[in-house]
């Protein structure tokens, strides 16, 4: 799949190259402290070590057989974050995931917001795809702000479903389908026109989030 590139505002969206691994390397270093405790780790083994290269390797192995659409963000020059859209499905599904992440200095001006509602844009109307998802931690109360502020819509709560930081984790998933959204994502949020409450999370799942998933003794 080519990887498109996007302008909105301050913001350029465009696929990640081989010559990002440096930039990369740095910011994911440089904000540990901000980034693990929501990074996706593997439950089999973790070396400690980030290998950039060998990461955008796999992205753009995963890109050229269309299942995914590695992008980053740039910002005046400089690379703040990721956004992939990973778990592409076509045909009667037509479904991706979203997964973002900014570094700790441009936190709060709105980037990851923009960066969501320009590639679920560019997915439904270029892409061809019908449904697209995100699934947020319940600590993650920055993160629920994006979806928010988008108006993606609360689906529910999947238990242990993603490992993340060294743990599989709870989380609670949000979508949206191309028919909620005729006119896009971008222009419906910067023209004021997101309906209230869609992505609110029902107080018996809060509760459910609250307590561990019971499990049968070992
Ligand atoms: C979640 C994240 C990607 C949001 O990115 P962003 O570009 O700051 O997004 P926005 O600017 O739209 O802000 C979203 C919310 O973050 C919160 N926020 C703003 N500044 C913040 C800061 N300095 N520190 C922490 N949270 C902040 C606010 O609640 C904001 O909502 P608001 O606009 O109503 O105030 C970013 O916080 C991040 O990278 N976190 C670590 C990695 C992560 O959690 N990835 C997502 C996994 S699902």
């Amino acid at each position: 799949m080519a990887l498109p590139t996007l302008h909105h505002r301050q913001l350029i969206l465009r696929g990640v190259r081989m010559r990002d691994a440096k930039a990369m390397e740095r910011a994911l270093g440089d904000n540990r402290a901000w980034l693990s405790p929501w990074e996706a780790t593997t439950p089999i083994i973790r070396t400690g070590i980030f290998d950039a290269r060998a990461s955008i390797r796999s992205l753009l192995r995963a890109a050229k057989e269309g299942v995914a659409l590695p992008l980053v963000m740039v910002a005046d020059g400089e690379l703040v974050g990721q956004l992939n859209v990973s778990q592409i499905t076509y045909g009667s599904l037509s479904s991706a995931t979203l997964g973002y992440w900014v570094i700790e200095k441009v936190a709060g001006q709105g980037l990851t917001s923009l960066a969501v509602a320009m590639a679920s844009d560019h997915l439904f109307f270029e892409t061809g795809l019908h449904r697209v998802e995100i699934c947020i931690r319940p600590e993650n109360t920055a993160s629920l702000r994006v979806v928010e502020k988008l108006g993606f819509r609360y689906e529910g709560l999947r238990r242990r479903f993603i490992h993340i930081d060294r743990a599989w984790a709870d989380h609670f998933c949000f979508a949206l389908v191309v028919e909620e959204v005729p006119g896009g994502i971008l222009a419906r949020y910067e023209k004021g026109r997101v309906p209230p409450g869609v992505a609110a999370i029902p107080d018996t799942d809060w509760v459910k989030a609250r307590n561990p998933l019971s499990l049968p003794p070992l």
